[in-house]
């Protein structure tokens, strides 16, 4: 993805776009006029043996002119700039959905709208950190805060740019024109982090976010389960701990593949794919029947099933 001015994503960067690049060429006719008439005067007006300056009073032609234009250029800078900004904050016309944002030193947090979509089944709604997944062509707005000391959401490619002040809300809209990934940061200096505090937009096509947030709302239940908390408790008292290693818990075998990442990779052992529910189910019940001769003994009968599906549940939020 290009730079934003060249590159607009959406209909607030375009609008912005437009109006930064009418202002660039108007600088550059003005720069190229005023070094343009310094130069040339410089040239031949300079100072030579034997000559005299000229002394005039005043050049109504000129002076006309560069009081005109100039005013002129201003006016219509002006007019320009208001109209897109009734455009820019028109923040409640035609909205799909509102996304409350968080800035915190120093990460971002999301809340989803309160639609049974994004409910969770404990009642709470789906939060997020880093990343906000929003459905393409649609207009979304964001409810802006802060927990702790200004911070400004930007992702240049979509446009627009906001405060998030403790205390107090703000509001902002995006829209992504086309499917994709856009890249943001917090745009007001927020302490040591701020460089790192960045922020990533996702849009997906409008018939694929349903089942986006569907497969998001099922993985947030999963991490705050009981269920993946006995599994992590099995995990790490049991015989799984003895061969295996899970950064950041006390896991630390050696034997058999680390496991910290599990759920992010493309297969299980190289043989089964993808890794789900399913398939992590099936090799932990009997691995040596799908990989014969492989070190993994069969848990099928040596741990309780309910004991092997808590495993395979927080198995599957090491993302
Ligand atoms: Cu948050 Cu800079």
């Amino acid at each position: 993805m290009g730079p934003w001015t060249l590159d607009p994503r959406g209909p607030l960067a375009e609008s912005i776009s437009v109006l930064y690049w009418i202002l660039f060429a108007c600088a550059v006719v003005v720069l190229a006029i005023v070094v343009g008439a310094l130069t040339y005067s410089g040239i031949k007006f300079r100072d030579r043996p034997g000559r005299v300056a000229q002394q005039i009073h005043g050049q109504n032609t000129f002076e006309l002119i560069w009081t005109i234009v100039p005013t002129l250029m201003v006016i219509s800078f002006t007019a320009l700039s208001w109209q897109r900004l009734n455009f820019i904050n028109d923040v409640n016309s035609n909205v799909a959905m509102t996304v409350k944002v968080e800035g915190r030193q120093w990460a971002w947090g999301f809340t989803y709208p309160d639609q049974p979509m994004f409910k969770l089944p404990d009642g709470t709604l789906l939060q997020a950190g880093e990343q906000l997944d929003i459905p393409v062509g649609q207009k979304i707005k964001l409810e802006l805060t802060a927990k702790d000391v200004i911070h400004s959401f930007w992702v240049p490619n979509l446009g627009g740019k906001k405060d998030a002040v403790p205390g107090h809300t703000t509001t902002m809209w995006i829209q992504a024109d086309q499917p994709g990934t856009y890249k943001g940061q917090c745009f007001e200096f927020c302490g040591d982090g701020h460089a790192d505090m960045l922020v990533t937009v996702v849009a997906h096509p409008q018939n694929e976010y349903a089942a986006w947030a569907k497969t998001a709302v099922e993985e947030a239940a999963r991490a705050t389960s009981p269920e993946t908390k006995a599994g992590r408790d099995a995990f790490l008292s049991g015989p799984c701990a003895g061969c295996h290693t899970v950064k950041g818990t006390t896991a630390a075998g050696k034997v058999g593949p680390e496991l910290t990442h599990i759920a992010s990779k493309p297969n299980i052992a190289g043989v089964l794919s993808p890794v789900n529910q399913e398939n992590l189910t099936k090799w932990v019940r009997n691995a040596p029947s799908i990989k014969p001769g492989i070190l993994m003994p069969k848990f099928e009968g040596v741990l309780p099933d309910q004991q092997i599906d808590q495993i395979v549940q927080w198995l599957l939020t090491l993302k």
